[in-house]
């Protein structure tokens, strides 16, 4: 007689469909520490190109010990089949309404209550207008208007149809109702057109769903001021002096504070990325401008001075159109310093916030510079990295926290990632005191 190495249904898969990880059925068992096994979610695929997206989900939320049971409507079927998305969740997945076997083994009304979370990844422009009017004519609609759970949709279309008024009073409609709608990723899509409707990367909506199953109250209570983005310096009403700060990490730390129950005052310079749920968001343009909403702001338990703040701003910028003026001789302009933000609210005697957080931004030496400004600023630690590459306006980040004494680097990851692991820390700092 063979002996079976693996379970039956995990070999099965594998000689079927070629999962190279259900060699290892052991991902399930890598439970995140003290989160309870028994937490699930029910996932609901809909029709759109990144529903190929949810299957990396599932194996992440499968990585925090997260089950995850699934519905595929019809037109994600299109795109994903039945066969992987139980493959990888380990689970029956669900597709139609009308299948018998499926309402005798657990009807819709079972299925949308025995749950902890119902999640809509990717929620197409269909399925949010269902969901927002109260349609019910197949088993995902059916199952949304049937839950009594708290539902979250991670949106994915096209540009235009996002920016649609008929979907953005849905998605209004929906969030007015109690649901959380995650803001699409920027950039280009996959019809070739640019703008917001991307799905959020996988890891923020993991973390959102991690938040919803077991809110992590680690900062609440405490108010933490963040600066991100560029600062724009004018020269004169049409022209600016900026740099290629996307803001991207800043709005991710943010996002990390606000879902550890921090109280979050986000001072932006201007950016193109959505604004983070739960902070309490100040726009700026100018470098002085920032430095007096941060001023604004305080009291707060930390300052995280994120931004790129520009060095300089032109001494006299004009009030009209500066104009050539033909010569061959170079044209010069005159500069000021800005204010140093960090340096300014690190070395505030009264409000001086009890954890100063700087960064650096390196192209070289970066230990030695990092050490340079933590003593120049005056701040508690530096955050640096080496912007060498392509990180400046780009989605991963590898960081080093400098403190007086110390330097911890983190992984080479996301910035979402990034964000998590330097929320983390400041918890856990502020938690020792
Ligand atoms: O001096 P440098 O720009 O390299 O220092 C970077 C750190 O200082 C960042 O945390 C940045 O947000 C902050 N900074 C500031 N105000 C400035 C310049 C930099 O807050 N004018």
């Amino acid at each position: 007689m063979i002996k079976r190495a693996v379970p039956r249904r995990a070999a099965l898969l594998y000689f079927d469909c070629g999962f190279p990880f259900l060699q290892c059925p052991s991902y399930r068992l890598n439970f995140r520490k003290g989160f309870p096994v028994s937490q699930s979610i029910l996932l609901i695929i809909s029709g759109g190109i990144a529903a190929y997206k949810s299957l990396e989900l599932i194996r992440e939320l499968g990585r925090a010990g997260v089950k995850t049971r699934t519905i595929l409507t019809r037109a994600a079927t299109q795109f994903v089949t039945p066969l992987s998305v139980s493959a990888l969740s380990g689970e029956k997945c669900f597709t139609d309404l009308f299948d018998l076997d499926d309402e005798a083994e657990m009807g819709h009304i079972e299925l949308s209550r025995s749950t902890d979370l119902v999640v809509v990844c990717p929620a197409t422009a269909d399925l949010m207008a269902k969901a927002a009017n109260g349609l019910a004519d197949d088993l995902a609609s059916t199952t949304l208007l049937a839950t009594d759970k708290q539902v979250l949709f991670a949106p994915a279309m096209n540009v235009r149809m996002w920016q649609h008024p008929s979907v953005q009073k849905n998605v209004e409609t929906l969030r007015a109702q109690g649901s959380v709608v995650l803001d699409p990723d920027e950039g280009l899509m996959a019809c070739g057109e640019f703008g917001p409707g991307r799905l959020p990367e996988i890891d923020r909506i993991k973390s959102a769903i991690l938040a919803a199953l077991k809110p992590d109250t680690s900062l609440s209570g405490k108010h933490i001021l963040i600066t991100a983005g560029p600062t724009r310096e004018p020269i004169d009403p049409v022209r600016f002096l900026s740099n290629h700060s996307s803001g991207r990490q800043g709005y991710a730390i943010a996002n990390a504070l606000s879902a550890r129950g921090a109280k979050v005052t986000l001072v932006s310079g201007p950016v193109s990325i959505a604004p983070p749920t739960g902070a309490d968001l100040v726009n700026v343009e100018t470098a002085e401008q920032m430095l007096t909403a941060c001023e604004t702001a305080l009291p707060a338990d930390v300052f995280i001075s994120v931004a790129a703040v520009a060095d300089w701003r032109p001494a006299n910028a004009s009030d009209t159109k500066l104009k050539l003026k033909g010569g061959k001789d170079p044209v010069s302009m005159e500069f000021v310093e800005n204010p140093d933000i960090l340096k300014t609210l690190s070395k505030k005697s009264k409000s001086r916030p009890g954890l100063v957080i700087g960064f650096a931004a390196e192209t070289h030496e970066v230990e030695k510079y990092a050490r340079e400004k933590l003593r120049k600023k005056g701040c508690d630690w530096i955050i640096a990295n080496d912007v060498s590459g392509d990180v400046m306006g780009g989605t991963d980040n590898q960081v080093s926290l400098y403190t007086e004494d110390d330097v911890e680097v983190s992984p080479d990851a996301s910035k979402d990632q990034i964000a998590d692991w330097i929320a983390e820390r400041i918890a856990k700092a502020l938690n020792a005191d």
